[in-house]
């Protein structure tokens, strides 16, 4: 029984209007638009599809190749002039096996690919945080907008979190890659956060260990269903990740979904073959004290084609307090919060900007 019916399955009865459980630019405010453009309404629905990608700009591009030897800090500051100014950036060359990330698309494309009756089997309780596939929305706001995205979320690691029931024994070699997947991506956000945290303070363990061990590893693969009214749905509703880091794998041959608010733009992070987008996440900005940034970010659906994505992240355990470390900090502007109540906030209340850490902010 799904809690939410599935996207997919609205889009395999050919709806032509989406329904208004996932509109977010109401019908007068649509048509105000239409009527401002003297050109047919489809083509007017084309342009305002595009206006909703912004312009030339682009995520900082860092190349890790020789991050242990000569470049290590050209490539330290690198990230760290990222993290302060995007809280966003794209790698090449960090050392995770491409035919791996191939084969993990392919696996995700393949169990996505699969019947709806099949993917039944491994649908979620109600819930966002619980694991499992559906478009599942939020305990506490059942009837907030919706997004046009139907997902599978597992919990990764430490091993004993994993919970089998939801990993999908088809196509076969789905748990195996995943399995390989999740070794090798947590090895490089551990790097990644060792270059991060050496752009602060000389040491590369300082957010690794704020963070703490056993770090958690979840991971989704979202699928966007191509939408006949793009322009008023989001895919994901726009809001900044909850854990310390955030590797994201996106379909190389899909249009841009991802977009990266940068001052008073979206910019699309457009796929880039072998590559992972890296974000900040909301630990490591309140961890660095506000040094770094845990970036808004949102997708858009297309109107002739599905994207897939895979998002990998890397938090804190559920009990672990979070405040700003204190050599960063010689005066604290967020309070502390256990990562487990900051969890849980997101997925009650869903995904809504950054509010939940500007509520952490102090006074003075
Ligand atoms: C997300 O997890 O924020 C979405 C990533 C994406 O679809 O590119
Ligand atoms: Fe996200």
């Amino acid at each position: 029984e799904w809690g939410v019916e599935p996207v997919e399955l609205l889009v395999e009865r050919g709806v032509e209007k989406v329904p208004s459980t996932y509109r977010r630019v109401s019908v007068e405010e649509e048509e105000e638009l239409m009527a401002l453009n003297d050109n047919s309404i489809a083509a007017a629905a084309e342009v305002e599809e595009e206006d909703r990608i912004g312009s030339g700009m682009d995520i900082p591009l860092i190349d890790l190749k020789e991050w242990d030897e000569s470049h290590r800090e050209e490539i330290v500051s690198k990230v760290r002039e990222a993290c302060e100014e995007w809280g966003f950036f794209r790698i090449v060359n960090h050392g995770v096996d491409v035919h791996l990330m191939q084969r993990m698309m392919q696996v995700a494309k393949e169990f996505i690919g699969l019947p709806i009756e099949e993917k039944a089997a491994y649908v979620g309780r109600p819930g966002m945080i619980s694991q499992g596939y559906g478009s599942k929305y939020t305990i506490g706001a059942e009837d907030a907008v919706r997004d046009w995205r139907d997902y599978l979320f597992l919990w990764l690691q430490p091993e004993e979190v994993r919970d089998y029931a939801y990993w999908p024994s088809k196509p076969e070699a789905f748990r195996e890659t995943m399995d390989q997947y999740s070794r090798e991506v947590q090895e490089l956000a551990r790097k990644v956060l060792g270059l991060m945290s050496e752009g602060l303070a000389q040491r590369t363990g300082l957010l690794e260990e704020a963070i703490g061990e056993p770090p958690y590893q979840k991971v989704l693969i979202n699928y966007y269903p191509a939408c006949p009214q793009p322009q008023v749905v989001d895919g994901f509703h726009q809001h900044s990740d909850i854990g310390a880091l955030t590797m994201v794998l996106q379909e190389d041959e899909a249009p841009v979904g991802l977009q990266v608010r940068y001052h008073n733009h979206w910019v699309p992070a457009r796929p880039l073959p072998a590559s992972f987008v890296v974000n900040v996440a909301d630990q490591v900005e309140i961890l660095t004290n506000g040094r770094y940034k845990s970036i808004e970010h949102r997708v858009v659906p297309n109107r002739h084609r599905s994207r897939l994505s895979i998002p990998v992240f890397y938090d804190a355990a559920p009990d672990v307090m979070i405040s700003p470390v204190k050599e960063l900090a010689q005066i604290p502007i967020y309070k502390q919060v256990k990562f487990d109540d900051h969890e849980h906030a997101f997925y009650e209340y869903g995904a809504n900007g950054k509010n939940m850490v500007q509520s952490y902010i102090l006074s003075n």
